[in-house]
């Protein structure tokens, strides 16, 4: 953490995992966790949680996020749910793009920024993930992915807009499989995001910008990854699912 405009972020992605009893079970532990954490914190749970959750973690700083979100405000849209519903529910913030959406359920770049749009334009925080496959970063194409991946999903807004806006680089590799990039290989893509950011938005928009880490953070790796000047905090998949690693990883000590 270098820059006092980036408060870290420690954000668990909880995917598609926990009852409704095993989730409340959760978030009262973040919640009581919340007193010792490093920075910021957040919980990203399935739709059917927010509600639930969103009743634990008032009065706390913990913020709740969803997964996803539509674009469409209303309508005939089955299985959707639109940046309105999920403020009405409880979140505050919105995970677009991760790599799981990108590969099973075809979200693509521009789906990426019209999800995002709708996001900012609810008034939720977004973490937009991009984000290189094993294949494109053993070809050399990890930095054009990456290239693209911003430039099209952060298209055509002002950087006040997108003021709000956290980036997530998730190398696909490293996501699931206890595979975690090493914290050099972190910094080096931290520092390449952040040079883009810069192209498309300018320098201050690029300095005061949070991009986490996320693949395979847990809380054994977290101390490491979060001393990179250019690393402001983790999207944590696995890791996020148990008490105390993810309360260890919430209280992250960065040299
Ligand atoms: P992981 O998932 O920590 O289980 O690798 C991270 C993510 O997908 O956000």
């Amino acid at each position: 953490m270098s820059s006092p405009l980036r408060r870290p972020l420690i954000a668990g992605n909880w995917k598609m995992n926990l009852t409704l009893a095993q989730s409340v079970d959760l978030a009262r532990a973040v919640k009581e966790g919340a007193a010792s954490a490093s920075g910021e914190v957040a919980v990203c749970v399935p739709f059917t949680a927010i509600t639930v959750v969103a009743e634990i973690l008032r009065g706390s700083p913990v913020r709740l996020g969803s997964q996803d979100v539509y674009w469409e405000a209303q309508g005939a849209f089955t299985g959707e749910i639109s940046a309105g519903m999920l403020v009405d529910a409880g979140c505050q913030m919105a995970i677009i793009g991760h790599s799981e959406r990108r590969k099973l359920f075809g979200d693509s770049d521009e789906w990426v920024n019209k999800k995002l749009s709708a996001a900012l334009k609810g008034g939720l925080t977004p973490i937009v993930c991009i984000g290189e496959t094993l294949e494109e970063r053993e070809t050399q194409k990890t930095w054009r992915v990456l290239e693209t991946q911003l430039a099209g999903g952060l298209k055509g807004f002002a950087p006040a807009d997108l003021s709000k806006a956290v980036i997530a680089y998730e190398p696909v590799w490293a996501i699931g499989t206890g595979k975690t990039a090493t914290p050099a290989q972190a910094q080096e893509a931290h520092l390449f995001v952040r040079a883009q950011l810069e192209k498309l938005y300018g320098k201050a928009f690029a300095a005061g910008t949070r991009v986490l880490y996320g693949g395979s953070v847990t809380a054994d790796n977290v101390d490491t990854l979060m001393s990179q000047p250019d690393v402001d905090g983790a999207l944590v998949g696995g890791a996020s699912l148990k008490k105390d690693s993810f309360l260890r990883i919430m209280g992250f000590k960065a040299a």
